[in-house]
């Protein structure tokens, strides 16, 4: 039997402009990654964390890693000890779904180590539990496309309805970071509890029209459709420069820009992965006249979620 496994899970865009709290993507890089070990005694233990500057807890009541984890053991009735070591790869508190990849990473751990007793959308509310403790609310849309892959929709929280939607057009990421950190549970704070009338006609009109391109790989569908009436005009606010680096990526070739997650990060869309570095070029020069530091990722989309390393 296997006793010791180290996984890694990827980051995530959440929201992807016009689905709040109910699409998301995973990247093939950056990710956590996380080395879980059978241990003799029960519960769940952080022997270590790596990359995240000496900010997390090593308490696992207090991190994602870990509150995934002891969930998915109570939940089975099961009195195994599993101990974690934790090494983030990407930045904190950055809009990536930072405490997503860590929570994907240990339950599809511990559940290997268990045997594989859940599917992958079985391990789902679990990691919906950790996003919870790190941020007060149980969205999916970061620690589904981490655990699943691919693009997801959350077509309902309750029940809980999970939809991977095909994507038949090629499509590549470029992911800016300026290097300021929003905590998730601030930027949630700010938005407003209502939408008018006519911004649910235009964002419903929107979310539908960019599933409707991804499953009918149609780029200017997306790109026509990549637009955010509610969340984004609210939180810009908290990102200097965003409109400047926005404006800076559609006119590099982008099929469309917004906040990645919570922010700060800034996503950006292209159909050709050549056009990755010049619309990722145009939004850090544009990021560094506002004088903020920032870090760019490429990527492609990832499909397969965790992978045992
Ligand atoms: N949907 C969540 C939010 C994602 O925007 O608050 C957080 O990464």
């Amino acid at each position: 039997m296997v006793n010791k496994i180290k996984v890694f899970a990827p980051a995530t865009v959440a929201n992807v402009a016009c689905g709040f709290d109910i699409f998301g993507f995973a990247l093939d890089f950056p990710g956590d990654i996380v080395t879980a070990t059978l241990t003799s005694k029960p519960g769940v233990t952080i022997s270590s964390i790596s990359g995240d500057g000496s900010t997390l807890s090593h308490d696992p009541q207090k991190n994602t890693a870990g509150v995934g984890v002891i969930k998915l053991l109570a939940s089975l009735q099961s009195s195994q000890g599993i101990d974690l070591a934790l090494q983030k790869k990407m930045p904190l508190g950055s809009g990536l779904g930072s405490s997503a990849a860590s929570a994907a990473a240990s339950l599809f751990a511990a559940n290997t180590l268990l045997g594989s007793p859940l599917k992958l959308h079985e391990l789902v509310p679990f990691a919906m539990e950790a996003e919870k403790a790190a941020c007060g609310a149980a969205h999916a849309d970061n620690v589904a496309p981490s655990l699943l892959g691919g693009f997801v929709l959350i077509r309902s929280y309750n029940p809980l309805d999970l939809i991977q939607i095909p994507i038949n057009t090629p499509l590549f990421c470029c992911v800016l970071h300026p290097k300021i950190e929003i905590h998730t549970e601030t930027a949630r704070g700010i938005l407003k509890k209502e939408v008018s009338l006519a911004q649910l006609v235009e964002q419903s009109g929107n979310a539908a029209g960019l599933i409707t391109g991804l499953i009918l790989g149609d780029p200017r569908l997306i790109s026509r459709s990549l637009q955010d009436v509610v969340v984004e005009p609210v939180r810009a606010s908290l990102i200097p420069g965003f409109h400047t680096i926005k404006s800076a990526a559609l006119s590099a070739g982008a099929l469309g820009c917004s906040i990645s997650g919570s922010g700060p990060s800034i996503f950006a869309l292209a159909s050709d992965k050549r056009d990755l570095e010049v619309i990722g070029n145009a939004m850090q020069k544009a990021c560094h006249a506002e004088g903020i530091e920032n870090e760019l990722f490429l990527s492609s989309i990832n499909m397969q979620g965790p992978k045992i390393l």
